[in-house]
């Protein structure tokens, strides 16, 4: 597809598409402004080339034709405002009130999701959009995954359409680590439920030379082979399916990685009492909620031999200190590799965060959803739209 500086943009009419779905906090102000910061180079790019720049996005999930104060953009055109260290004035009422901007200027429209016909990927609305701008710009690789139409049907239509400098990047990275990996190629998966994640594991299974699975999930997979959990939060009907993505990781040569030890409590609180016991050990009323100490060793030294590392997803309770010590003995490791290391997903950005490690990591996604379905192999609808426009 084309990208953004492919495009001569001086006095034009650029729409740019950017995934500005950032968490508020409860006095509605931007908590973390990650994906804002991250969309400010295309937006800047364009500011410079002397462009008319009009940026959307989505934020949270309004219904149709009924924004909410809590679903407005405004905070996050004063977060970007104070970023750009110039005025972002905020559009309401875009599609049908005329405005305009004016060269080297910029204005945020307000929330797209919030216009009948977004969510359904309207051809109708699409060309509504399409005569705002002269070109197009999709830098939203977070919502790449959805066929909305701002990020699907307006690819199509637009007089000009490309990808910006962000989606161009994600693309990069996550295709170099999956394309052609260097090998050999370590992921970890964790989080809570192998029933969401199932997809990955069974593509991944497919890929990688080793397979990390934490978290709750580490659980179903202890429990797949034999191990006790306790009360742990597992799902027992998931144990077929975990013993599937064991035997295809065994039929390539490939290994799985399980913890030999863990720490339990009785509660996941920041009162509980934590234990470190051998797996065979798990009593009866025990929570596992974090990988042990000398699981972490060996995973570390598994670590040091890769060449490509992909994480997603935390190996304990990492929000409670006492629970943290996997994931950040996890992210400590993966930070000083040698090898092409990308993270992506929800928890694991905030763990990469809260751990301070996001420099050291080759690449950081912004996305949640794309990321993932970005790791089973799909292809994204957005990403699509641009391909088929290039062809
Ligand atoms: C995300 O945060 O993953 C993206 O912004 C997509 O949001 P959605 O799941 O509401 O489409």
């Amino acid at each position: 597809f084309k990208t953004l500086h492919e495009i001569n943009l001086r006095g034009q009419r650029v729409f740019i598409r950017c995934d500005l779905n950032v968490p508020l906090d409860a006095a509605g102000r931007v908590a973390d402004d990650t994906r804002i910061r991250a969309s400010l180079p295309g937006i800047q790019q364009a500011l410079q080339q002397g462009a008319r720049v009009m940026v959307t996005s989505h934020l949270g999930r309004p219904a149709e034709g009924r924004l909410e104060a809590r679903d407005s953009l405004r905070p996050v055109a004063e977060r970007l405002a104070h970023l750009l260290r110039t005025p972002v004035p905020l559009v309401t009422d875009w599609l049908d009130q005329p405005f305009d901007v004016a060269p080297g200027a910029v204005v945020m429209l307000e929330n797209c999701r919030a216009n009948p016909g977004e969510k359904a990927n309207s051809r109708e609305l699409a060309h509504r959009m399409a005569a705002l701008c002269d070109v197009y710009v999709n830098d939203a690789f977070g919502t790449a995954h959805r066929a909305e139409a701002t990020t699907e049907a307006l690819a199509r239509l637009a007089g000009e359409a490309c990808a910006g400098p962000l989606m161009a990047s994600e693309l990069q990275a996550l295709g170099r680590a999956l394309a052609a990996p260097e090998r050999p190629m370590a992921a970890i998966v964790g989080g809570s439920k192998v029933s969401t994640k199932l997809a990955i594991l069974n593509a991944l299974a497919q890929r990688v030379e080793l397979l990390i699975v934490g978290g709750g999930m580490a659980n179903t997979f202890l429990l797949a082979a034999g191990q006790p959990v306790g009360k742990s939060l597992c799902e027992p009907g998931m144990v077929d399916a975990a013993r599937e993505v064991m035997a295809t990781l065994k039929a390539r040569g490939a290994r799985l990685f399980l913890p030999s030890d863990v720490v339990v409590a009785d509660a996941v609180s920041e009162t509980a009492l934590p234990a470190i016991k051998p797996v065979a050990e798990v009593g009866g009323s025990d929570l596992i909620l974090d990988f042990g100490p000398q699981s972490m060793r060996r995973l570390v030294d598994e670590l040091e031999t890769c060449k490509t590392i992909v994480w997603n997803g935390p190996l304990g309770v990492f929000e409670i200190e006492k629970f943290s010590h996997g994931t950040r003995m996890l992210a400590t490791a993966i930070a000083n590799s040698k090898a092409f290391s990308i993270a992506g997903g929800g928890d694991t950005v905030a763990a990469v965060n809260q751990f301070d490690v996001a420099d050291r990591i080759d690449y950081v996604s912004t996305a949640g959803g794309a990321f993932l379905e970005f790791l089973e192999g799909k292809t994204l609808p957005a990403v699509r739209a641009l391909e088929d426009r290039a062809n």
